[in-house]
């Protein structure tokens, strides 16, 4: 998609479409929606007090202009009630209007918000921006659309001179961002078929080589002399064999970077404690983590942020064979701890348990990692929001922080002391799952990993926050691209 900034005057724009955003219960538009109703006589706020078009959140209203002004139609879209406004109701509603205008060329907007008193003007365009991308994102590899898209050009129009350069940055951010996130989306929406392990680093190494980043990635042998015996063992079943990526970023000798760790399973069938086959067919997405980590640092290194990143990615295909570990069995983690297994369908914290110890070695200043890890987390917060487990309160502050300003919520769930009683083994350090009737799914699988941290730290658990969610209008089914824009916008306030 094109995307442009333009100052000029929206009555003389010439466009197929002009789309306008009202607030509920507004009779008569001001700002730009005011100078366009001028110029059509008062056909906008004849629609409105008629009641014709309500303004609900991302309803939409079209309107043929016959020659008044230079937009050939005009496209409102409803902003829902003021009180409730903010930038992600933004996204929602330039998504709702982008895919109402899916089958023209070009479609011109202004930036929704960004009128007096509103948001940011920068902030403003990223998220009409972003809205409008991640809107009209839909995964078409082995389906062609049975109403294909033909919007090509998106323009931004403002009158104000002083503030067409926020404008700009602004939609230059939005659109690095939300390609950022559909790349995120399309490789969690590949079945594990044609995106195994291998697969996965490949596409990792393409990234790396677009953005100029190192890339490095360990195979079977290297994961064995680096002892990392979780991602081993959970390969094992797979004739996929397993590999552990590092991404880096802006990374020196001394650079104290901020790591992140993506859980990497490229498909999860539970392994010889095999899951129920109603919905397996999810469990393509158990690598949303390692998704968000890529998308992340895709968008870092193309906006260029004065910050050091790593992205680590544990992948492994979790399958049952007369190879696989089995329940009972005990494997060694890289920093020496041995892990006894009561269930092998807990793998992803056994991958991220090797990833995590991998991240000492930077000296981090804080270590986020990312990952599908419990079905407890969606029965605890369902798809509203990500647990945010930490050991460290300023990080976790700063994580909810870039969840607000993103949309991409987070809520703290606990770490307690006590819940590591529950993970005790009789024959190893530790064990991965409490085999004990359902208590505090989510923590325990984070208090497993907190064992192998020693920096400040934090994990999300997006396994109710990664794949279809409904209750957002910039979401298609499947993979929603989670985590990519809280940790764009985490590394962003870093700087
Ligand atoms: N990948 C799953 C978690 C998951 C479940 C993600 C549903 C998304 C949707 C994870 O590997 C898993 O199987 N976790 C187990 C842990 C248990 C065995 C301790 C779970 O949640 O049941
Ligand atoms: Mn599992
Ligand atoms: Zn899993």
């Amino acid at each position: 998609m094109q995307v442009r900034v333009e100052q000029g005057d929206i009555t003389r724009i010439a466009t197929e479409a002009i789309c306008l955003g009202i607030f509920q219960g507004v009779q008569r538009p001001g700002g730009a929606a005011g100078a366009v109703d001028r110029a059509l006589d008062g056909a906008l706020s004849e629609v409105l007090t008629d009641g014709d078009f309500s303004c609900k959140k991302g309803e939409v209203f079209w309107l043929r202009t016959h020659g008044k002004i230079g937009a050939k139609r005009v496209l409102l879209v409803g902003l829902g009630s003021s009180e409730k406004f903010s930038a992600d109701v933004v996204r929602e509603v330039s998504a709702a209007a982008a895919r109402a205008a899916k089958s023209l060329s070009e479609l011109t907007t202004i930036a929704h918000g960004a009128g007096i008193g509103g948001l940011d003007p920068q902030i403003a365009a990223q998220a009409t921006i972003e809205g409008t991308l991640l809107g009209l994102y839909r995964f078409e590899k082995f389906k062609k659309p049975e109403e294909p898209i033909k919007l090509e050009r998106l323009r931004i129009v403002e009158h104000r001179a002083e503030k067409l350069e926020q404008l700009q940055i602004g939609a230059r951010r939005g659109q690095i961002i939300a390609e950022s996130v559909c790349f995120a989306r399309d490789l969690a929406n590949e079945p594990g078929q044609s995106l195994p392990p291998r697969e996965l680093a490949r596409r990792a190494q393409g990234l790396a080589q677009e953005l100029g980043l190192r890339c490095e990635v360990f195979d079977e042998k290297a994961l064995e002399q680096l002892g990392m015996g979780g991602i081993l063992a959970v390969g094992k079943g797979s004739d996929e064999p397993p590999r552990f990526i590092v991404l880096e970023y802006n990374v020196t000798k001394d650079s104290q970077p901020i790591v992140l760790a993506g859980k990497g399973i490229t498909f999860d069938s539970g392994g010889i404690s095999i899951k129920p086959r109603e919905g397996m067919e999810a469990m393509k997405y158990d690598m949303s983590g390692a998704a968000a980590v890529l998308g992340a640092m895709r968008a870092v290194a193309l906006l260029k942020l004065p910050i050091s990143v790593v992205g680590l990615i544990a992948a492994a295909e979790n399958l049952p064979s007369g190879k696989a570990i089995k329940p009972g069995d005990v494997i060694q983690i890289s920093n020496g701890k041995t892990v006894e297994v009561t269930n092998t369908d807990a793998e992803g914290r056994l991958v991220l348990a090797d990833a995590l110890v991998y991240a000492q070695r930077y000296n981090p200043h804080a270590v986020i990692d990312v990952a599908t890890l419990t079905g407890a987390c969606t029965i605890a917060l369902g798809k509203e929001a990500a647990g945010l487990f930490s050991n460290d309160e300023s990080l976790a502050q700063k994580i909810q922080r870039a969840a607000q300003q993103t949309g991409e919520r987070v809520w703290p769930l606990p770490l307690y002391e006590e819940y590591k009683e529950l993970i005790k083994s009789e024959i190893a350090d530790i064990k991965n799952s409490m085999n004990k009737g359902p208590l505090a799914g989510a923590s325990i699988g984070a208090i497993f990993l907190k064992e192998f941290v020693n920096y400040p730290w934090a994990h999300l658990d997006i396994a109710g926050v990664a794949y279809d969610v409904e209750s957002r209008l910039y979401h298609a089914k499947g993979a929603t691209g989670y985590g990519v824009r809280l940790l764009t916008q985490l590394l962003q306030n870093w700087t």
